[in-house]
């Protein structure tokens, strides 16, 4: 999802050779060393990784392979050869225990594998390389790929559908004709669009370290289907709110999970723009598209 996105924007501006999972699986040292070799890069964006959050409390071996050890062989691979790295990384490295947005001074405090796996790959980075980006985000959505509002609009596609056939049939469907999405998970949803003009930004002024990049403001999941749904002109669709106890999943997620933007504010000068506006701008590009 975000990968795609950066190829596009950086392209513009930049020599970009960009590197899917069957040209390189970088869990593979050697297809690190020798893909920084073949290409000699200024820059190496990692936007690849085991994503999968509830897939990872059952393949925490696969998932810390990606998340971690990989940034280890990125790591290696450009040891010595002044190359920055830069390297996305997630809000769950948090616990959500906070009530004010995390900084990146903030102590992170996992409470699932797929936190603890990137919080892993951001300590390989931070020792191995002497010039990174470490880029945290959050709720990410995107024209390519499956994402939260993708998933939000088919669901109320499937609601109409079955609204309609109960309609015609007179029958009662199995399925409820509501959605039932949490309304205990607050954080900032981010359109991938916004993150990668931030990144540009990052590069251009030549910036370093820890960054928290999201959209501007936070919601619950709940609230943010509610909006999607609204801006969709879908809202006879009805959302209910229910408790993060009510939907038993494999991995916990932190109650709150926002990132302060203070610091990419101050040393860039930009502000991102709130997240109801980039949703409208996705909802936008995603019908152009069709
Ligand atoms: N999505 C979110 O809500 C979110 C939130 C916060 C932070 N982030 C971070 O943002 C970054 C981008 O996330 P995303 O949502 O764009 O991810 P994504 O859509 O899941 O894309 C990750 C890509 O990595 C590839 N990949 C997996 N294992 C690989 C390997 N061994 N070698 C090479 N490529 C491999 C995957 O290929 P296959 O699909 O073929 O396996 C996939 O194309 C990640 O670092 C993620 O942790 C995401």
């Amino acid at each position: 999802m975000l990968g795609c996105d950066l190829l596009a924007k950086l392209s513009s501006d930049h020599d970009v050779v960009g590197m899917d999972k069957d040209e390189i699986d970088i869990t593979c040292e050697d297809d690190c060393r020798k893909a920084i070799a073949q290409v000699g890069p200024q820059i190496v964006v990692n936007a690849a990784a085991f994503t999968n959050v509830d897939g990872c409390e059952k393949q925490k071996e696969e998932c810390f392979a990606v998340n971690a050890g990989a940034v280890k062989n990125i790591c290696v691979a450009c040891h010595g050869k002044n190359i920055k790295i830069i390297h996305f990384s997630t809000d769950y490295v948090f616990d959500g225990k906070n009530t004010h947005p995390y900084t990146e001074e903030d102590q992170p405090n996992p409470i699932n594998v797929y936190g603890e796996s990137k919080l892993a790959g951001e300590q390989y980075l931070q020792a191995l390389s002497g010039d990174y980006l470490l880029i945290r985000t959050s709720w990410l959505y995107g024209v390519n790929g499956k994402n939260f509002v993708r998933t939000i609009l088919e669901k109320a596609e499937a609601k109409h559908f079955i609204q309609d056939t109960a309609a015609r049939v007179k029958a009662t469907p199995d399925e409820p004709s509501y959605l039932s999405v949490v309304d205990d998970q607050i954080g900032s949803p981010t359109y991938t669009k916004d993150l990668v003009a931030a990144v540009d930004l990052l590069i251009s002024q030549n910036q370093n370290g820890i960054f928290h990049v999201t959209n501007r403001g936070h919601c619950s999941w709940y609230e943010f289907a509610v909006r999607i749904l609204k801006e969709a002109g879908m809202d006879d669709v009805e959302v209910r709110p229910i408790k993060t106890s009510q939907l038993p999943r494999p991995a916990m997620r932190p109650a709150y999970s926002v990132l302060s933007m203070q610091k990419f504010i101050t040393l860039t000068g930009k502000t991102p723009q709130p997240w109801q506006l980039a949703l409208q701008d996705y909802l936008k590009n995603i019908k152009k598209m069709q």
